[in-house]
């Protein structure tokens, strides 16, 4: 039987260690035993597990994406975006009390401090919304300097409930400054994602209700951006948070992160790649200007994924349903065609190149009247129970400490200061 165990020998001193290989990894604490003036050099953690987490599980090579064990495609059919963040942060599904529990304490603390509401008044009409949306969540700190207290779990609960719950009124807020709107303040009986919609939508009309079937799609793709382990904003979470740092501190970096085009970025990037092309015809010339370095086809390619991301398949067909209701988006047949053309192209299917969450999800947004800007905010929405299920998760880990990677130092050697007129 084949021996699952890893030696590594230094040759400098001919010592050896062998450590077990447990999960498809080997702890660094082996090299440490050999020498602890060594570091592995791992550019972008492309080979690096950084943590032991029991949140989310994804195996690229099959296209498995799971939450707490639930493969993602149950969940996308039967729960909902609230009962899912449950899920995550608290690590099994609720009970009905729990749930209506968890469900009231969200969805009755909906509202914002007025001055959030006159900060997010002193942006420019043309303000990004996730630059506005960066700002307000860290600017909610301020409002809750309790929440500094991260060691005490209560405290820690009220957050995470201010966080869910605030999020789509800022998110709706950031809008309404953008369009010059009077604010619409949250409606505490509908449902999370309704309330969030009424919020974007309702123009002097107390009697809006939005679409049920708009609303039920979108509550599926908030659950598809739920969580996607350590991902690079996910990371970022991780990181603030291990220099104990408020969660609203944490958040707002793993905003940042997730602003990124290469990021949640991408979905905003893909429509307007999609406008760029224009016809059909133009889809063939498209694809070679990605495969000469040219361009990159936007929404395809994942650093975890080397199959279809299953995430992809289920916003598919989302787009369906939504579609029924809005009339059809011009844009899919030039996004159908452009996954058709790569996906039977050797560039792409040697370096297993599929759509990814990003490629669908955009058209649905903009089918909804969504402007290309709030895609990622609307990612942000989603991605909030992920980010604070992996806080709770690394404050809980007695084997995380603050995150302190090391570095290659390849500048120059010591020299001497040299005034400024002689240089
Ligand atoms: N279009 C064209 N070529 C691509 C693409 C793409 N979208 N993605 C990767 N490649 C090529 C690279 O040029 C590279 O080619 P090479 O081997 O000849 O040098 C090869 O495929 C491997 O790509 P890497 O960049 O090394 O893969 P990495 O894991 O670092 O990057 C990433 C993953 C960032 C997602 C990348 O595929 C990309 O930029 N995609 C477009 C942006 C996007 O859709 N991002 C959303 C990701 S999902 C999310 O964050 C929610």
């Amino acid at each position: 039987m084949a021996d699952d165990s890893f030696t590594i020998t230094d040759n400098r001193t001919g010592e050896s260690v062998t450590v077990p290989v447990v999960d498809g990894t080997i702890s660094a604490a082996a090299l440490r035993e050999l020498d602890r003036g060594l570091w592995f050099y791992d550019p972008a953690y492309l080979s690096t597990a950084n943590c032991d987490s029991k949140i989310t599980e994804i195996d690229g090579n099959e296209g498995i994406l799971r939450y707490r064990g639930y493969p993602i495609e149950q969940l996308a059919e039967q729960s909902s975006f609230l009962e899912v963040a449950y899920l995550l942060i608290h690590g099994e599904l609720p009970t009905e009390a729990e749930a209506a529990e968890w469900i009231h304490h969200i969805t009755f603390h909906t509202y914002v401090h007025e001055d959030i509401t006159r900060f997010i008044k002193g942006f420019r009409y043309d303000a990004h919304p996730m630059g506005t949306l960066v700002s307000t969540i860290a600017a909610l700190s301020t409002f809750y300097p309790e929440a500094k207290d991260i060691d005490d779990p209560y405290t820690r609960l009220v957050q995470i409930i201010r966080l869910m719950a605030k999020m789509p009124t800022m998110a709706a807020f950031t809008y309404r400054n953008r369009m010059g709107l009077p604010y619409e303040y949250p409606v505490n009986h509908l449902t999370y994602t309704g309330n969030f919609l009424r919020m974007m939508w309702s123009v002097a009309d107390p009697d809006y209700v939005p679409d049920p079937t708009l609303t039920r799609a979108l509550d599926v793709l908030f659950i598809l951006h739920a969580d996607h382990e350590q991902n690079c904003s996910t990371t970022t979470m991780r990181t603030v948070g291990s220099s104990r740092a408020d969660p609203y501190s944490a958040v707002a970096a793993a905003t940042c992160g997730l602003y990124g085009p290469l990021h949640g970025g991408a979905n905003e990037q893909v429509i307007r790649m999609l406008h760029e092309i224009g016809s059909f015809d133009n889809v063939a010339a498209y694809v070679e200007r990605a495969k000469s370095g040219d361009v990159l086809l936007q929404g395809f390619g994942h650093r975890v994924y080397k199959n279809y991301d299953p995430r992809a398949k289920i916003i598919k067909e989302t787009a369906d349903a939504v579609f029924k209701v809005t009339g059809l988006n011009p844009l899919l047949d030039i996004a159908m065609k452009l996954e058709e053309v790569a996906l039977s192209d050797s560039y792409f299917k040697d370096r297993r190149l599929y759509p990814n969450v990003d490629f669908y999800s955009g058209l649905i947004y903009e089918a909804m009247g969504f402007p290309l800007d709030m895609f990622t905010v609307l990612f942000a929405i989603g991605r909030t129970p992920g980010w604070l299920a992996h806080w709770v998760e690394m404050l809980g880990d007695p084997e995380q400490k603050i995150y302190r990677p090391r570095q290659k130092y390849t500048g120059p050697d010591q020299r001497d200061y040299v005034p400024i007129e002689n240089r």
